[in-house]
């Protein structure tokens, strides 16, 4: 058979690997009673509120949904205290990284991003072509900023930073983004993806809005998938300037964001016990997750959000399929400065000790015992 005729850049790119789902380990490996703990999702699940709505919404999924996602976006706009024409809806957060690379992007513009941060920065970049410039992390893992502004150039378009940090789990603070943002200047626009953000308790952790409010050139992506519970959905959101969102609208394909996502958002954005509950229980998990890593003496990066990098010391390809075959799914995470390390999601109490009995079971088998 003929090769497809794709550009070289097309047959260069990687797969974007996600999380295993719980079905496909339990027909591979024949496992039940399987918990995932690979993609940062609320163990809680969804807010019962955006569940009623989804239920309420059903009968009318023979219509296309309004694609400019009027209620939705007004509601984020009150919220937000900004104006409508500032927000930007995405089948996910991640289409909207994949709409701005396609917007500021042409032929070799580039995009900076830090080296052990989100891996969708490097596959939306290169799926159009652009140039992935990266830096690498400081030594606990963190954004380097100052290395982050020296690698902007004339050809920098955007620059992506995940504020906390996916797969790190770390965070830079109010000062250290303030001082980036004034080398940065008004070159590039400076994504701010804060998917995240509402797990964070740190006080000096930045909140991009105010800096868009401040009409820096800044835009803050936020998703229904962590702590709304609504990753199945695929719906997330982005605030800038109305001309920037104008911008990224010419992108965007018309029903981007399905009629049940965006009510659904709606009604979860409006559950304020559902995110308290869910933010009180992960720091609660995140807490006790850490402390028994710290009792075992395995090293870990400290996390501020829904997840935790562990570093095990050893091939981790080989443990992935030792924890699922104890019906765990972690998430092995690889590149520069991450070997041996996974990515493990704060799950509900039962899902943390289930995690820690099979990890406590795997030492055991390496030492012999
Ligand atoms: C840093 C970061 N940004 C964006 C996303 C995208 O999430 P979604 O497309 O589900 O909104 C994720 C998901 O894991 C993430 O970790």
């Amino acid at each position: 058979m003929r090769r497809p005729q794709v550009p070289e850049y097309i047959r260069k790119l990687g797969v974007y690997v996600p999380g295993r789902p719980i079905e496909e380990v339990q027909r591979e490996l024949g496992v039940t009673d399987i918990v995932k703990l690979a993609s940062n999702e609320n163990p809680l699940g969804p807010s019962p509120k955006a569940v009623a709505a989804v239920a309420a919404a059903l009968p009318t999924v023979h219509r296309y949904p309004d694609g400019s996602g009027y209620a939705l976006r007004r509601a984020i706009a009150v919220r937000h205290g900004v104006d409508l024409e500032q927000v930007i809806l995405g089948a996910g957060s991640v289409e909207i990284i994949e709409m701005l690379a396609r917007a500021f992007l042409a032929d070799g513009d580039e995009a900076v991003f830090s080296e052990q941060s989100f891996v969708s920065y490097e596959l939306a970049v290169r799926q159009v072509n652009g140039k992935a410039v990266t830096a690498p992390a400081t030594a606990g893992r963190g954004h380097d900023l100052p290395a982050l502004a020296c690698a902007i150039t004339d050809r920098t378009r955007l620059v992506l930073l995940a504020n906390p940090c996916n797969p790190t789990g770390t965070y830079f603070t109010r000062a250290a983004l303030d001082r980036f943002l004034a080398e940065a200047g008004d070159r590039a626009l400076v994504v701010l993806d804060q998917a995240y953000h509402e797990y964070v308790a740190q006080p000096d952790y930045p909140d991009g809005l105010a800096d868009v409010k401040a009409g820096r050139n800044v835009m803050v992506l936020r998703t229904f998938s962590k702590i709304y519970g609504l990753a199945g959905l695929r719906i997330g959101y982005g605030l800038a300037s109305a001309e920037v969102v104008a911008m990224v609208n010419r992108v965007r394909s018309p029903f981007n964001t399905s009629s049940l996502a965006q009510v659904a958002a709606v009604a979860a954005l409006d559950d304020h016990d559902w995110a308290q509950r869910s933010r009180e229980h992960n720091l609660r998990e995140l807490a006790f997750l850490q402390d028994e890593l710290r009792r075992r003496q395995v090293r870990f990066t400290p996390s501020v959000t829904n997840f935790v990098l562990v570093e095990f010391g050893t091939d981790v390809g080989e443990l992935f399929l030792e924890f699922q075959k104890r019906g765990v799914i972690i998430r092995p995470v690889g590149g520069p400065g991450l070997v041996n390390c996974a990515r493990v999601s704060v799950g509900t109490h039962a899902e943390n000790e289930r995690f820690l009995a099979a990890l406590d079971q795997l030492v055991r088998l390496r030492a012999g015992a």
